[in-house]
């Protein structure tokens, strides 16, 4: 039986972050288990940044943005005998199980730890939505919500001087916040990982609207794909609209969590809780509306949910 367990945040950090950190230690504490911090990732199990908390410490930041645990990228950690060391510095404090929260680079950290016979639990925090084995992560509504509020503003702008905006939204290796933004904000054109994109076809539209007097055109791209001010020149010379490009970078991983990014944090953690054991590595994700538990080598082998239908969307409303 599991007695004490440490919680940590892993990788970039995601809004509501904070409230998955309050609901593991609340959930923890209520099953009568005794609750440990890790600060700064995998880096602060190296260095020792552990501490036992109470309930007090989860006091008012369920409303918190970035993480009040810190975080960190340890390459490091992919070698199996910094992992056997970190296993043993929780050992040596008697603490028998990990729950982590971050994304897939986190997963595949945890179920290394899993591999050396430690019970871990991996939470999906990431706002690129980029974890196969759930429909949300924690800070993907949030940042999304961002992303909407700071494109409306571009717009009113761009609308004015009859303006074609290029900009640029986060993801690494996962288009949702390019797909779902641009159906919410209506763009007339979206280049993503799983939307490819075809010059002519993007001069060709935006002729066509220009000719038509629109007064503005939005185009919104995943980062990593393509050099967004080499786009936005080329559309200049191309289509005969002012083009302004803006990249919104890390501002998208700020603010408080919105409501479902806060209350999905407190289910995952509360489930984390109730699913850590002996028996093998787990994750909890929501599919479906429900938040569940699974393994955590059969999360890291789900295919990614490449939204067809929102894609199929996108096509026939652009
Ligand atoms: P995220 O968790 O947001 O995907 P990263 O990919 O940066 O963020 O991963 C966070 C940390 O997880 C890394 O700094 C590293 O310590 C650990 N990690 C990433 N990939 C692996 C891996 N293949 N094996 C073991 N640990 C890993
Ligand atoms: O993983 C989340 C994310 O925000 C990605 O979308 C982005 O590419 C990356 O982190 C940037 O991370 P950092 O600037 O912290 O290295």
């Amino acid at each position: 039986m599991i007695k004490r367990i440490a919680v940590l945040t892993s990788g970039g950090d995601a809004p509501g972050m904070n409230a998955a950190v309050r609901a593991v230690i609340r959930a923890g504490l209520y099953a009568g288990k005794e609750m440990f911090v890790i600060y700064d990732g995998y880096r602060g199990i190296l260095e020792g940044k552990i501490k036992q908390v109470n309930k007090e410490f989860t006091q008012d930041i369920i409303t918190r943005g970035g993480t009040i645990l810190g975080s960190s990228r340890l390459p490091e950690f992919k070698d199996v005998e910094v992992q056997k060391k970190c296993v043993q510095i929780l050992r040596d404090l008697d603490i028998d199980g990990l729950i982590g929260i971050g994304g897939d680079g986190t997963y595949r950290g945890l179920k290394d730890l899993s591999k050396l016979g430690f019970p871990v639990v991996g939470i999906p925090g990431s706002i690129d939505n980029d974890v196969s084995s759930t429909d949300y992560t924690i800070g993907f509504m949030t940042a999304l919500n961002t992303i909407c509020d700071c494109v409306d503003k571009i717009k009113d702008t761009s609308s004015s001087h009859q303006r074609c905006s290029v900009i640029e939204v986060m993801g690494r290796h996962c288009g949702d916040l390019a797909i779902f933004s641009s159906i919410a904000e209506a763009a007339e054109l979206t280049i993503s990982f799983d939307h490819p994109y075809d010059e002519e076809h993007i001069f060709k539209k935006l002729r066509k609207m220009k000719v038509q007097n629109k007064s503005h055109a939005i185009v919104i791209v995943s980062e990593n794909l393509l050099d967004v001010h080499e786009l936005g020149k080329k559309i200049e010379e191309n289509t005969g609209f002012k083009t302004n490009v803006e990249i919104l970078g890390h501002l998208q991983r700020g603010g408080a969590p919105c409501a479902f990014d806060r209350i999905l944090a407190s289910r995952m953690g509360a489930c984390a809780v109730d699913s850590i054991s002996e028996e093998g590595g787990k994750v909890v994700g929501i599919i479906d509306e429900d938040v569940v538990a699974m393994d955590i080598d059969e999360a890291l082998e789900r295919p990614r949910n490449k939204h067809e239908n929102l894609l199929k969307l996108i096509n026939m409303l652009q």
